[in-house]
C-alpha cells in the first residue's frame, strides 16, 4: 500500500537511544473518517462504523473528524451546532478513540479542508454529482431552484476531507461507500492531469453491520434525520429509553426468532444482538429456537443497556471535563494541519500556483 504519493507520512517514532536515530520504521497505513454533528450518534454509526474507528487504531495511524462543515449544507442553529460538534467529539472519545495514538479534528479547525474542496471542484464533474444516491434522497421532490448547493456539492468536500491526508483506508457504513468511490474517481483524475499527487483510498465496510435498519421501518437505514425517535437508539439514551424503543421495535409475521430475507425486522434485530454481545447471530437464532419475540426483544434490550455502560459512564466524565476535549482537539488540529499543509503544497505547486512571497 505504499507510493510515490504517501512518502511524506510521519513515520511512528524510533526507539529512544543514540542508535536508534538510524533506524527508519516503515510508516503505518493511514485511516481518515468523519461523521456529522448533528444530533447524538446511533447505533447504526456505532456499529456501521465507529467499532472500526476504534479497531484500526491498532494498525493503522489514524485522523478521525467532527464534520462541522458538511452538517450546515442543511440550516443548524448557533447554539445545535456548537453543542453536537463538541459531543460528536465526545462521543468518538467515549466509544474509544484514543487521543493519544489518532488524531481527534473539527474540521473548520484545519482550513486546509475547504481550500482542497474549491480545487476538487474544478475537477469533479456535475453529472457524476447528481448520480449520488444521498443526493438524489435529500433532495427528492425538492425544487432545484431551492436546493443548496452545499448539498450537491457534500462528496466533493468528503473527497477534500480524504484526499488531504494521504489515506489509505476509510471505514464507513455502507451509505457512505458511494462516496469514497468518487474520491477514488477525482484522486486518479487529479492524479492523471497534474502527476501523481494523492493516495487512491480504500473503503473498509464491515460484511456484518454496514447497514442497520431503521427500528420503526426495517426497510429504511437507522437515521439521525428520521421523523421518529423510535427509529434510531442514540448513544445516548437512557436504558429506560433504550427498553422502551426495542419494545416498540416493528417485527416480522409469524414468531421465530431467526433471519431470513422475509424477515427484515428480525434479520436487523438479530445482527445488532450479534455484534453487541460478540457473537455468532447463529448462536443467537439457536439459543431463541422455540422461544417468542417478546422474550427476545426483553433481552436484547439488556444487551444494547449493558453495551452502552461505559460509554455512557465515559460520556459523562468527558462531560463534566471540558478543558480536556478542547486540548483534545487544539493538539488534533495542530497536528492534522501539518500533514494537510504538506499535501496542499505538493497541490498547488502540481497545478502552478505562486507560492506566496
Ligand atoms: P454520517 O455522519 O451520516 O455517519 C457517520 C458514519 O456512520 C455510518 N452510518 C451507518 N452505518 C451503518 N448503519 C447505519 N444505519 C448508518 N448510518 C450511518 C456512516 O456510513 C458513516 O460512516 N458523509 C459522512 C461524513 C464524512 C466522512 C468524510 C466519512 C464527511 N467526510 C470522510 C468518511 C470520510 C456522513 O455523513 O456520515
Amino acid at each position: 500500500m505504499t507510493s510515490d504519493a504517501d512518502t511524506q507520512h510521519p513515520a511512528p517514532q524510533p526507539m529512544p537511544g543514540p542508535a536508534a536515530a538510524a533506524v527508519k520504521l516503515p510508516r503505518r497505513p493511514r485511516v481518515f473518517s468523519g461523521a456529522q454533528p448533528t444530533g447524538a450518534l446511533h447505533l447504526g454509526n456505532y456499529l456501521g462504523a465507529i467499532t472500526n474507528y476504534v479497531a484500526m487504531q491498532e494498525t493503522h495511524d489514524c485522523v478521525y473528524c467532527v464534520v462541522d462543515l458538511h452538517a450546515i449544507t442543511l440550516r443548524q442553529t448557533k447554539a445545535e451546532l456548537k453543542r453536537s460538534t463538541l459531543d460528536t467529539a465526545n462521543m468518538f472519545l467515549a466509544a474509544g478513540v484514543d487521543p493519544q495514538r489518532s488524531i481527534v479534528i473539527v474540521q473548520s479547525h484545519v482550513a486546509q479542508h475547504s481550500e482542497l474542496a474549491w480545487i476538487l471542484n474544478t475537477v469533479a464533474y456535475m453529472g457524476e454529482l447528481s448520480r449520488m444516491t444521498q443526493f438524489k434522497d435529500k433532495t427528492r421532490g425538492g425544487e432545484a431552484e431551492s436546493i443548496g448547493v452545499g448539498i450537491f456539492d457534500y462528496p466533493v468536500l468528503m473527497a477534500a476531507d480524504i484526499l488531504l491526508y494521504q489515506t489509505d483506508a476509510v471505514p464507513v457504513g455502507e451509505d457512505q461507500k458511494q462516496h469514497v468511490e468518487l474520491t477514488r474517481d477525482l484522486a486518479e483524475r487529479f492524479n492523471n492531469a497534474f502527476g501523481k499527487t494523492f493516495v487512491v483510498p480504500q473503503p473498509i465496510i464491515r460484511t456484518t453491520g454496514a447497514r442497520i435498519m431503521g427500528l420503526d421501518d426495517p426497510a429504511k437505514k437507522m437515521s439521525k434525520s428520521a421523523e421518529s425517535a423510535y427509529n434510531y437508539i442514540a448513544l445516548t439514551d437512557s436504558p429506560d429509553e433504550i427498553r422502551r424503543k426495542i419494545r416498540r421495535a416493528v417485527t416480522d409475521s409469524g414468531t421465530d426468532v431467526r433471519t431470513d430475507p422475509d424477515k427484515p425486522a428480525l434479520t436487523n434485530l438479530l445482527t445488532i444482538y450479534g455484534l453487541l454481545a460478540g457473537e455468532p447471530v447463529e448462536a443467537v437464532e439457536a439459543r431463541y429456537e422455540g422461544k417468542g419475540y417478546a422474550e427476545f426483544k426483553t433481552d436484547l434490550a439488556e444487551v444494547v443497556v449493558e453495551a452502552l455502560v461505559p460509554f455512557q459512564r465515559r460520556m459523562a466524565e468527558l462531560g463534566a471535563d471540558k478543558g480536556f476535549t478542547l486540548d483534545v482537539l487544539r493538539d488534533g488540529a495542530e497536528r492534522a494541519q501539518a500533514i494537510a499543509e504538506r499535501t496542499m503544497a505538493k497541490v498547488r505547486e502540481r497545478m502552478g500556483f505562486v507560492s506566496r512571497p
